[in-house]
């Protein structure tokens, strides 16, 4: 990249997903991310140590005043009590950088996961999922997952340090008071469970909803063109409504379930409250046990509150992110449909072969390619013709290893592509594909697009070689100009000659333009191929696929398909004998321009 603002330098994380994550994802990162994560135990074990001393040393200096002992006894237990709380104080800020830290991690390594498998996984995976689907996933459900390592492991395991050190406490004061004021607590696992599982069967669905509403949505926005200038803004906005009616619906039923956890554990502790005071009050009364004691006890009840609470709390989390990871985990074990396992280096490019190659796209009835069997050598320019939807594009697709073949071979100096690192066999083309896509970025940085480092020079130069410089000036900003979204909206001839600079910065030895000319004007165009066809760029290898002949003139041979299949292959004046399609819209082009 051009700019040197990016300060940090991130590892790519090539290493696939690991088997354990697969199996038991919250195991994996807690062995991962030890550190933080049992640092964040220890400091959470201070912290309810801790907790536990103010109502025993507040209790205890009740007792000292009723029991009238001198100030200074009294000025002890309660300096002990401020050093209880600043040590507290502390404890939790160290529980929250730790856990913090750590849920934070996993979530990093989660997107990076999600994120390797998407740029791993080829055209038919993104052909059935939405954009939408696919940005919920690595967010929605990345985060979800995150609250349930985070504060959903949390507040559980809170709970269970508060319960081993709350009742023993309780119990040294009055076992009695203990088992009555807490008999109801046994009840509370069977209340979880029952709603435990509701609760993650209404989740998925509501994530499911969101889904795809975030999919319309995406749609919606991206497609607001078309559905203008259809006048479909009435239709679209009842389809809309009608999905984010469901949603609402699902999330609805969710929060009905979720809103019965907190007030049944409440219900709980507040009986054991009530219990206490009819039990507790005429023991207190009768001298039997001292206020202090009782002041301690009451305050260890409503401490029971929390752990009653959090389990709810945590096992709700632990639901919901067990649901997302669910989703998550079909996709990190998706297998991609071409895997890139070939190992020969691939550097020089002498012969292509295609050899009875047939391919059908995946869902679809009859093939695109059928047949196929053509050759072409190092310093030769094949140009490709053919109807709409004759398989033009569908053949650079596989040349690309977009997709696997079913039949035949593709042959790359006499070795099947498959035998190639597909980065290698990546690095070997410059591709201009049919669609022209730019990024929200800085036009110099949308040329100089790649690891390489391009010279400002370079860039002028690709820019030049496609006609583009005057273009360049009349933007504000220039190569500077940020393009896209929030900048500059290009015309589709310029977004072409973009894309088109964009691969011949590359400088590799084999060009291929998919229908790149075809929004270009007349004239540009020319100029582009009296430029290809210059000396300096003659010993290089160039596939030209347009529906103008005038571009293949020069083309040492043409490919004519037609269904999916050749008709004929040979050179200009070859195919105006042999060729019926190439003739007849040579006629119909030569007629339109006279
Ligand atoms: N992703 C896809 N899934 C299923 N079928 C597809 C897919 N892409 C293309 N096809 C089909 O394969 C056939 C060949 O398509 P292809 O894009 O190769 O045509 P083309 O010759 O490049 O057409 P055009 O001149 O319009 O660019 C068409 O019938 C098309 O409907
Ligand atoms: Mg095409």
């Amino acid at each position: 990249m051009l700019d040197s603002g990016q300060t940090i330098v991130a590892e790519p994380n090539n290493q696939g997903v690991p088997a354990t994550l697969i199996k038991n994802p919250f195991l994996h990162y807690f062995k991962k991310h030890k550190r933080s994560f049992f640092a964040g135990i220890f400091s959470l074990i201070g912290t309810n140590l801790t907790d536990a001393l103010p109502p025993l040393l507040i209790g205890y200096s009740i007792d000292q005043i009723t029991r009238g002992e001198s100030i200074d006894s009294i000025a002890l237990t309660l300096a002990a009590l401020i050093v209880a709380t600043a040590f507290l104080a502390w404890f939790r800020y160290l529980w929250r950088v730790y856990w913090g830290r750590f849920n934070h991690s996993v979530a990093e390594d989660l997107r990076n996961h999600i994120y390797d498998k998407y740029t791993d996984l080829g055209p038919t995976f993104f052909s059935k999922t939405s954009v939408g689907e696919l940005m919920s996933l690595i967010n929605n459900d990345v985060n979800l997952f995150r609250m349930a390592i985070g504060p959903g492991v949390l507040v559980l395991l809170d709970s269970v340090i508060v319960l081993c050190i709350i009742p023993p406490l309780m119990i040294s004061i009055s076992p009695d008071w203990t088992w009555k004021s807490l008999i109801l607590i046994p009840l509370i696992p069977f209340v979880v469970r029952s709603l435990m599982t509701k609760i993650r069967e209404g989740y998925k669905k509501q994530q499911d909803r969101f889904a795809e509403l975030s999919g319309v949505s995406q749609e919606i926005v991206s497609g607001i063109r078309v559905i203008k200038s259809y006048a479909q803004e009435d239709n679209q906005t009842a389809l809309y409504n009608k999905i984010s009616k469901r949603y609402q619906f699902s999330s609805d039923h969710v929060a009905k379930l979720d809103s019965l956890f907190a007030p049944t554990m409440e219900l709980g502790v507040t009986t054991g409250s009530v219990i206490l005071l009819v039990v507790g009050a005429p023991e207190v009364m009768s001298g039997a046990v001292s206020v202090g004691a009782f002041f301690a006890f009451y305050q260890y009840i409503q401490r029971m509150i929390w752990p009653m609470e959090a389990i709810g709390l945590g096992v709700n989390f632990i639901q919901k992110g067990r649901g997302s990871f669910d989703r998550i985990r079909e996709l990190l074990q998706t297998e991609s449909d071409v895997p890139d396992e070939g190992q020969i280096p691939l550097k020089t490019f002498q012969s292509l072969e295609f050899e009875q190659v047939t391919f059908t796209y995946p869902g679809a009835d009859a093939p695109a390619l059928k047949n196929l069997s053509f050759q072409l050598n190092r310093g030769e320019t094949l140009g490709i013709v053919g109807a709409i939807g004759s398989g033009k594009s569908t053949l650079i697709e596989l040349l690309c290893r977009q997709y696997q073949i079913s039949e035949g071979k593709i042959k790359i100096n006499g070795l099947p592509i498959e035998n190639y690192k597909r980065e290698d066999l990546m690095n070997l083309f410059s591709v201009v594909p049919q669609d022209a896509f730019l990024f929200s970025r800085k036009l110099k940085d949308n040329i100089a697009f790649g690891d390489r480092q391009w010279s400002f020079s370079q860039v002028e130069g690709a820019v030049r070689y496609v006609n583009f410089e005057d273009e360049v000036e009349k933007i504000p900003d220039g190569y500077d100009a940020v393009l896209g979204e929030k900048g500059v909206n290009l015309s589709g001839g310029q977004k072409q000659r973009l894309t088109m600079a964009r691969a011949i910065i590359r400088q590799s030895d084999f060009l291929i333009l998919d229908d790149s000319l075809s929004a270009v004007d007349a004239e540009t165009e020319k100029k582009i191929l009296e430029e290809m066809n210059a000396q300096e760029h003659s010993s290089k290898t160039a596939i030209i696929i347009s529906h103008r002949l005038a571009s293949l003139r020069k083309a040492t041979n043409t490919l004519v398909l037609k269904n999916g299949e050749l008709e004929d292959f040979g050179n200009h004046h070859q195919l105006l004998k042999s060729s019926s399609t190439y003739q007849s819209l040579y006629s119909l082009q030569t007629e339109v321009s006279q």
